[in-house]
């Protein structure tokens, strides 16, 4: 098949490494997912930079979870419902809200510790939940829940964390997954595994701005999708409407929770404008608050907007907000003296691989669970503070669903396996991939962005078709640089074909939702016409 894998090999001459379950990621989904896999045989957890090196690690807001006295379950899934504005898969939202309470319990357990007030837990408020139901340590909940699911990790008996470990390609054979083709050591391996979870997290840096760490660069989303995974739901990018515009500093996230303690958006006039887009101003939905941004930007024609918190009290700031505080601080500002310049970033993909509520794709052996997976519990809007929820829940399902699979292998099954791929294509690298990125990262920045036109989506498309010509690659820079190609197509093909506006995604020809047509997802898989499914 052209273009299935992005390097020639054979697996009968490759090094293999053998595993029963193989856990590529090391998120919160990746790690819950490890611990699970434990408890019936050999984990194999390889990351593709350090163990605690993930999109969940520089979480900010926390985990939303129906825990507080004043809450429900009933509130939880309806304030997800329709966040994801009418295509929320219901009964993954039920699953996730449900046994979320049990997952965040155990997360508690197993060491983390959420802030309180008093004895009970505390929680926090933010854009479009109708109760205090966020968990949080400070802003630093990323870090403190990825440290209490490594230390759980550490205790377990049969994980093999492997770091620095690169998964190029699924390998399959029959529509079935034998594990991974990986650079390891700079090696290219066979990881054998009976059953394998995807757990590889997001695609934020397919754009120029992103809250998104390094790493996110959409390689679970590309590797799925040459195995012949199902895609869904691709074109539903979701823009954080604040992270942090400073000459020489990141994209750095400004938490939502700091709006939902009180801060306000201003414009460089220090006109508050929120009000004039939504009813409920700085919490309202997140696309509707980058768009405003966008317009004020636009409006005033200067490059960003201003969070002010300078009104709420500098001990508060200092105590709820400590990350925030101290990066601002390095960068020369004081936080509760100076205004926040902010404009949005790309924050997180609700699509990806199609799964069911076990974390089955349609390739048999392969899971997939976090921000890689779609079981559609997000819809076209994820709330805010339900993605840790949805790793923690969907990562240990999917472990249960792989080793109920593998129960059935036999290890002489994958001993017969053998895959080739005879690429006829020379190893390209005259080709100089950092432009290549940067060139792609631009292109859907301005194109396949918070505003969408059908100009500039079909020049995006145009480009992305000129771009991707079929190469054999040999290094990781390389290897990130398809995979950010065939993010971007993927994406760019799902926005062309959804001819309306729902929540992250909107169409400037097309301001309006249309339910009659589009209350539907768009599935894209290899070499097949996209379709639609309900
Ligand atoms: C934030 O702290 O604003 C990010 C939390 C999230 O994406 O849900």
């Amino acid at each position: 098949m052209n273009g299935r894998y992005i390097l020639p090999f054979d697996t009968s001459t490759l090094p293999v490494i053998d595993t029963d379950f193989l856990v590529i990621g090391s998120g919160s989904a990746g790690l819950r997912a490890a611990i699970e896999a434990n408890k019936h045989g050999s984990v194999l957890l390889m990351t593709k930079s350090a163990l605690k090196e993930s999109s969940t690690r520089y979480a900010q807001g926390g985990i939303a979870v129906a825990m507080n006295v004043d809450d429900t379950i009933d509130f939880h899934v309806e304030d997800t419902l329709k966040a994801g504005v009418g295509i929320c898969n219901p009964q993954a939202v039920q699953v996730m809200v449900e046994e979320g309470i049990e997952r965040v319990a155990e997360l508690i357990e197993w060491g983390a510790q959420f802030d309180k007030e008093g004895d009970t837990l505390g929680f926090t408020m933010e854009g479009a939940h109708q109760r205090r139901r966020v968990v949080h340590r400070g802003d630093a909940t990323g870090i403190e829940t990825t440290d209490a699911l490594v230390n759980h990790l550490r205790k377990q008996k049969h994980v093999k964390v492997v770091e620095n470990a690169f998964a190029i390609d699924i390998i399959t054979e029959d529509e079935t997954c034998y594990g991974v083709l990986a650079l390891v050591h700079d090696v290219v391996h066979w990881i054998r595994a009976k059953a394998t979870i995807l757990a590889a997290g997001g695609l934020g840096c397919v754009y120029q701005c992103t809250s998104n760490p390094d790493v996110a660069t959409g390689d679970g989303f590309a590797a799925a999708w040459r195995a012949g995974c199902e895609m869904m739901d691709m074109e539903f990018v979701q823009f954080h409407p604040t992270t942090l515009i400073l000459d020489g500093a990141p994209h750095f996230l400004i938490s939502e929770a700091v709006r939902g303690e009180g801060g306000v958006l201003v414009n460089i006039r220090g006109e508050q404008f929120m009000g004039r887009y939504h009813e409920n101003a700085e919490l309202a939905p997140r696309d509707v608050v980058s768009r405003a941004i966008l317009n004020e930007m636009q409006s005033t024609g200067f490059p960003c907007v201003y969070l002010d918190v300078t009104h709420l009290s500098p001990d508060f700031i200092q105590k709820r907000f400590p990350t925030i505080s101290r990066t601002c601080g390095h960068y020369g500002l004081d936080i509760t003296k100076d205004l926040i310049p902010v404009r949005s970033g790309a924050h997180f993909m609700m699509g990806g691989i199609r799964t069911n509520l076990n974390a089955e794709t349609n390739v048999s052996g392969l899971y997939a669970c976090g921000e890689v997976a779609c079981t559609g519990v997000h819809g076209a809007n994820r709330l805010a503070s339900n993605s840790l929820l949805e790793c923690i829940v969907f990562g240990s399902r999917a472990a249960e669903s792989a080793v109920n699979y593998a129960r059935r292998l036999d290890q002489k099954d994958l001993e017969r396996v053998r895959v080739q791929s005879e690429s006829s294509h020379s190893i390209t690298d005259s080709f100089d991939v950092e432009c290549g990125k940067e060139k792609i990262r631009q292109l859907m920045w301005e194109d396949v962005g918070i505003l969408k036109s059908e100009t500039g989506l079909k020049i995006a498309r145009d480009v992305l078709k000129e771009m991707n010509q079929v190469r054999s690659w040999s290094s990781m820079a390389a290897f990130e640089f398809q995979n950010i190609l065939d993010v971007a197509n993927l994406i760019t093909q799902a926005a062309i074909i959804r001819t309306e506006s729902r929540g992250a995604h909107f169409r400037e020809e097309y301001p309006d939702l249309d339910d009659v047509h589009w209350k539907k997802h768009i599935v894209l898989c290899r070499d097949e016409q996209p379709r639609l499914v309900d």
